[in-house]
């Protein structure tokens, strides 16, 4: 059994069917890529592992426990972190003080500013962001706003933001979309370092097939809100199934 299991999910809007009998096992410590082209569900899919989402029918279960109705913040401390598409950091603080955000969270999620700009008493809070930040080699930027970074600095220190708490399954919406080749090269490295080194799994949606060629270890092509193959990248490339999905081929 997998460290997140999806089980017969369907979610409609209305009169349209955005995910129907949606089945998925993501494998613990594995990266699992969703792919497929827009409109397939794939948003739809990772909102319903976080929350936002509640299907019309069907389980959600991690580490065995239902996520359905859950509030974003209880999946969050069951050890489920989300990157968003668009980072989510704040432009006006300091790389860490965005560090500080998560580990002052109160249990709704929210924070006070002055308890994260008067963090001396905190010793032990500093020094565990420190070594995140070292980790992510973001640790001489420490003192920068974080507006004033680059596309993928800031996509390294939401990252890191994710990281710090020490989640067991890390959910990402295209990491590296709108990206220049750089920055997505340097969300690749960062990535592989992450799974190399850390007991996490990881769950992630993404157009961009270099990353998802670099990364995935399995592979689900969803289109019209179902699941038409999983399987190894191997498998994926010149697959007849993905092929039709992408371009309309009929194999
Ligand atoms: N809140 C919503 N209300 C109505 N339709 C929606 C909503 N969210 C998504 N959809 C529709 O559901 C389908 C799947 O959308 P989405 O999950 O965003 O696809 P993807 O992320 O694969 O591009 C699309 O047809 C989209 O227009
Ligand atoms: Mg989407």
């Amino acid at each position: 059994m997998g460290i997140l299991e999806v089980k017969d999910v369907n979610k409609r809007f209305g009169g349209l069917k955005a995910l129907s009998e949606v089945n998925l096992s993501v494998r613990e410590n594995s990266v699992h890529a969703i792919i497929g082209p827009n409109g397939a569900g794939k948003s739809t899919l990772l909102n319903c592992l976080v929350g936002k989402l509640i299907p019309d029918t069907g389980s959600v279960l991690f580490d065995g426990q239902s996520v359905l109705g859950r509030k974003p913040f209880e999946i969050n401390q069951m050890g489920i972190s989300r990157v968003f598409q668009t980072p989510e950091i704040f432009g006006d603080l300091t790389v860490m003080e965005n560090m500080m955000i998560p580990l002052f969270a109160r249990r709704d999620g929210s924070f006070r500013l002055h308890a994260i700009r008067s963090v001396r008493a905190e010793r032990a809070l500093v020094e565990r962001a420190e070594q995140m930040l070292t980790d992510v080699k973001m640790i001489d930027k420490r003192s920068m706003h974080a507006a004033s970074m680059s596309r993928g600095d800031k996509r390294r220190l939401e990252m890191a933001m994710c990281l710090v708490q020490e989640p067991r399954l890390l959910l990402l919406d295209e990491p590296t979309a709108g990206m220049a080749r750089a920055d997505t090269n340097n969300t690749i490295d960062l990535l592989k370092e992450i799974k190399e080194s850390r007991n996490i799994t990881m769950a992630i949606i993404e157009h961009d097939m270099h990353v998802v060629f670099s990364l995935a270890d399995r592979i689900t092509v969803l289109a019209q809100g179902t699941p038409l193959v999983e399987d190894t990248p191997a498998n994926i490339k010149g697959h007849p199934k993905v092929r039709e999905a992408y371009l309309g081929e009929h194999a």
